[in-house]
């Protein structure tokens, strides 16, 4: 079998998800990574029995045998990457945030749309069973054209050490407004937005943002960094979904396995990305293993859109601005 080679820019702890997520799947070849910190590169390089590694991402891109190319850089990284990539002829998925700027969002399209290659952003959501789930329903009636959105997630405290690196709308909501903007089937017309900050750190530990898309729909979107580490619960988000025929809802805390112990507590990730029985397993697996199979079937990846991601940089932006304001953001209103 002719195998999907693809490479890793940034081997960071996602970056390092990837690499295991594509070395699970028997029709995919990780034929370079790549890290700026040699050290780190080295390290996982002969971990993972990686032969070709890189401390420059031009040595990466350059190979003529990678088509698509994972950028898992920081946050505020993306865009030179992903346009070098995508010049050099590689298909890309690039990590969420896609970028933290508008401008970047567009130009990162444009790039794409002039080299003809694919752009996938890393809205991972779109292959969780419980996202999809909610998205069937929608589509198929059982719950309808969707009038009100409730979304929330809550990661824990010490997490915000490191990810207070970038806006908490772009860091965690933005996953659920990639669900909201997919739900609605529709554009956000106007944004209200709260944050709040316990720690006096330059971003909200705890944002709050009202929606009214085009359409009528309503959504509540409620990030938080807040969940007391000795809790011992890794992923604590809701949803509920009211539909014009039903509603559809989910917590998944009290509905994930719970190991009670000597050490306390612990509900464990079991969706996103976890080792089970020895294998690797959950929504970032689906998602590569996915983009690779149309690949290899030269399939569009319809499933994901660049233009809603645009339009998620979009809101985020209005989020931010409506949080420091204090007032409606009107999205017309904002330069794109
Ligand atoms: N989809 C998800 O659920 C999910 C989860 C976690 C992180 N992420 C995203 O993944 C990205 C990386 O996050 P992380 O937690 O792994 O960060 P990290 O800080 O652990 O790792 C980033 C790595 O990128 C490397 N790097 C930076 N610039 C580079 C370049 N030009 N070429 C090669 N390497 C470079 C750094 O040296 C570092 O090792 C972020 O955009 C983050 O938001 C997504």
């Amino acid at each position: 079998m002719n195998k999907v080679k693809v490479g890793i820019l940034g081997l960071g702890s996602w970056g390092e998800c990837h690499l295991q997520a594509y070395q699970s799947l028997p029709h995919v070849e990780v034929a370079a990574i790549c890290d700026i910190n040699a050290e780190r590169v080295r390290t996982i390089a002969a971990q993972y029995g990686i032969a070709d590694y890189y401390t420059n991402e031009d040595d990466l891109i350059g190979r003529a045998d990678i088509e698509l190319v994972s950028v898992v850089t920081f946050e505020k990284e993306h865009l030179k990457s992903t346009v070098k990539a995508l010049e050099g002829g590689k298909h890309v998925l690039v990590e969420k945030p896609v970028t933290t700027d508008l401008r970047e969002a567009v130009a990162m399209r444009e790039t794409a749309e002039r080299t003809g290659r694919w752009l996938i952003p890393g809205h991972l959501l779109r292959f969780e069973p419980k996202s999809i789930e909610v998205y069937e329903a929608i589509r198929d009636g059982r719950i309808g054209r969707p009038v009100s959105m409730y979304l929330r997630r809550s990661r824990q405290q010490s997490l915000f050490a490191t990810y207070q690196r970038t806006h908490t709308v772009y860091e965690l909501m933005i996953h659920d407004l990639d669900l909201a903007i997919w739900y609605a089937g529709s554009r956000v017309r106007n944004v209200r937005a709260y944050g709040r900050s316990v720690s006096g750190a330059d971003v909200p530990e705890i944002l709050w943002a009202n929606l009214e898309f085009a359409n009528g729909t309503l959504a509540v979107l409620q990030s938080n960094w807040m969940t007391p580490d000795e809790a011992g619960i890794e992923i604590h988000d809701a949803a509920e979904i009211i539909g014009v025929n039903g509603m559809a809802r989910f917590e998944t805390e009290p509905a994930g396995v719970q190991i009670l112990n000597r050490q306390g507590r612990r509900t464990t990730d079991l969706s996103v990305h976890n080792r089970l029985g020895g294998r690797i397993a959950g929504a970032l697996r689906e998602q590569l293993n996915f983009i690779t199979q149309c690949l290899m079937h030269r399939q569009e990846p319809v499933h994901t859109s660049f233009a809603d991601a645009v339009h998620g940089v979009q809101v985020a932006d209005a989020i931010i601005k409506s949080a420091k304001l204090n007032r409606d953001i009107r999205i017309e209103d904002l330069d794109v």
